[in-house]
């Protein structure tokens, strides 16, 4: 059995502000959404990793309903994506070196079918595209402030599929580099205490934790 040791520990910006009720994989807790970023060029082989995470999420029936469109800031494509957004994320997008849109299938490739968990199942994926930038020294930042009809007809996505997120992808960079309403808001969040979210046996049963 191979032991894989990770370096891997809880940035310490990141710990001012987020505190863990249990010890779990730092990449984790390190994950979080920035808006200002250095608008480097990235490369291929750091970008496909990302699409690499992804792919491996679980989905229903291993239906893999997720498409991913990108553009790089570099190219031609960036525009038709970045005219998408709302002014909101326009304003702090401007820097960063990949935007995706992420889609999904509707229905099962099997048998035609509907999936009811085909946006969950992407929601994974995004996750794992989201830790995975974490651990290459990167940020993902999922976006719904977009214009949904736009990207579906700009990007001439098929019925059969579902608009879901955006996602800003780069490096970090200074909160300096933001708008001045901005600057105060680039610190990582905190979350509800696991009392609040997790119940025994039926709804409203909370038990605190153990
Ligand atoms: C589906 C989804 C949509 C979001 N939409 C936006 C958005 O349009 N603009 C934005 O600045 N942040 C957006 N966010 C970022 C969230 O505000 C952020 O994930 C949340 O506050 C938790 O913070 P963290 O990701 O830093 O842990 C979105 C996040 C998700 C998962």
């Amino acid at each position: 059995m191979l032991a894989v040791e990770h370096p891997l520990v809880i940035d310490a910006d990141v710990q001012k502000s987020r505190k863990s009720q249990y010890e779990i994989n730092p990449n984790i807790i390190n994950r979080w959404s920035p808006r200002s970023f250095s608008g480097e060029v990235l490369s291929n082989q750091d970008l496909f990793k990302l699409f690499e995470a992804a792919r491996w999420a679980p989905s229903s029936y291993n239906n893999q309903p997720w498409r991913f469109i990108y553009a790089k800031r570099e190219s031609k494509q960036w525009d038709s994506l970045f005219d998408l957004l709302v002014d909101f994320n326009k304003q702090w997008c401007t820097n960063a070196s990949v935007l995706v849109v992420i889609i999904s299938k509707k229905t099962f490739e099997h048998n035609g079918m509907p999936s009811f968990t085909h946006q969950f199942d992407a929601g994974a994926a995004w996750e794992n595209l989201a830790l995975q930038a974490t651990f290459q020294g990167l940020a993902a930042h999922a976006m719904q402030g977009f214009d949904y009809e736009k990207a579906r007809r700009d990007l001439e996505i098929p019925d059969d599929y579902e608009v879901t997120v955006m996602v800003a992808i780069g490096k970090r960079a200074s909160p300096e580099k933001l708008p001045q309403d901005l600057r105060q808001r680039e610190v990582p969040s905190n979350r509800k205490p696991i009392s609040e979210i997790v119940m025994e046996g039926k709804f409203g049963n909370h038990i605190g934790e153990p």
